[in-house]
C-alpha cells in the first residue's frame, strides 16, 4: 500500500518536473537568446542609414569573429543608442572601451546628434582591436580613444560631457564619478554597467540629492541609469 502511494506520488512529481521544463523552454523560445547577436532578445535592429547598416554589420562581425572581452550584450547596447540619441549627446565619455562594442552602439547615436565618443581603455591590445572595429565602421572620426589607467588619464577631460559610461574596474566606480560628475551637465547622464558588482557605487548614486537613479528592468547586465538633475 505504501509503496502504491510512493509510486504515485513519484509519478506526480515527474509530471510537475517535466511540465515546468517544457513551460521554461518555452517562455526561453518566446523572448529568444537573450542579449545574443546583435538584437539582444528582441529582433535585430533595423538600418534606417547606409552608416547604421554599416556600424550594425562590424557589431555582426566582431560578435562572430568572437573579436570580443566582456561587451555590453545588445540588449544594454541598444539601451547606449537609444538613451545618447534621446539626450541628443553631443559628449559622451565611456570608461573600459574593451574592443568597442559599445562604442559602436554608440556611435550609432553619434552619427545623428553630430556628437562624439571620448573612450578610455588600459589594455593597449584591446585598444587596438576597438581602432580597428571603430575604422571599420567608419565612426574613427568619431572617437578619440585613450589608451593608459583612466584613474589618471580622465584628468585631461575638462568640457561638458552629456553623458558618461562607467564600464571598467568595478572598485574605481566612485573615483570615476567623483572625478566626472562636476563635468556632467545638468540633465545628462550617468550610466553604469555590472552594478551589482559595485554596491558603493550603487550607494553613492542613491543618496546623493542632485541626482535620481533608475535600473531598467530589461536591462541585460544590471545597468543604472542615473540622472544630474538640472
Ligand atoms: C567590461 S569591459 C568594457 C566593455 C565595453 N564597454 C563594451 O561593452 O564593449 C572593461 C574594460 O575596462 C578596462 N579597464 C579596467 N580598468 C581600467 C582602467 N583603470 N582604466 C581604463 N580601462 C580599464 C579593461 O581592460 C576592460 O577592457
Amino acid at each position: 500500500m505504501m509503496e502504491q502511494v510512493e509510486l504515485r506520488m513519484r509519478h506526480t512529481l515527474t509530471i510537475l518536473a517535466v511540465l515546468l521544463v517544457v513551460a521554461t523552454t518555452a517562455a526561453g523560445q518566446r523572448r529568444g537568446p537573450r542579449g545574443s547577436g546583435p538584437g539582444g532578445e528582441l529582433s535585430p535592429p533595423l538600418a534606417k542609414t547606409e552608416v547604421e547598416k554599416r556600424i550594425l554589420a562590424v557589431l555582426n562581425d566582431a560578435v562572430k569573429a568572437g573579436e570580443l572581452y566582456a561587451n555590453v550584450p545588445a540588449s544594454d547596447g541598444r539601451m547606449l543608442r537609444l538613451l545618447a540619441e534621446t539626450v541628443n549627446a553631443r559628449s559622451v565619455v565611456e570608461i573600459g572601451t574593451s574592443t568597442g562594442l559599445s562604442g559602436l552602439w554608440f556611435c550609432l547615436a553619434l552619427e545623428k546628434t553630430g556628437g562624439r565618443l571620448t573612450t578610455f581603455e588600459i589594455d593597449p591590445g584591446r585598444a587596438a582591436t576597438a581602432m580597428a572595429h571603430f575604422k571599420k565602421a567608419g565612426v574613427d572620426r568619431l572617437v578619440t580613444l585613450v589608451q593608459g589607467d583612466a584613474h589618471q588619464t580622465i584628468a585631461r577631460l575638462k568640457d561638458p560631457i552629456d553623458i558618461v559610461f562607467v564600464d571598467a574596474d568595478k572598485e574605481g566606480y566612485v573615483d570615476y564619478l567623483n572625478k566626472l560628475l562636476p563635468l556632467v551637465r545638468p540633465g545628462g547622464l550617468i550610466i553604469a554597467h555590472n552594478i551589482d558588482s559595485a554596491p558603493d557605487y550603487l550607494t553613492a548614486v542613491t543618496t546623493n540629492p542632485d541626482l535620481e537613479t533608475v535600473l531598467p528592468a530589461q536591462a541585460g547586465n544590471g545597468m543604472a541609469v542615473t540622472l544630474k538633475k538640472r
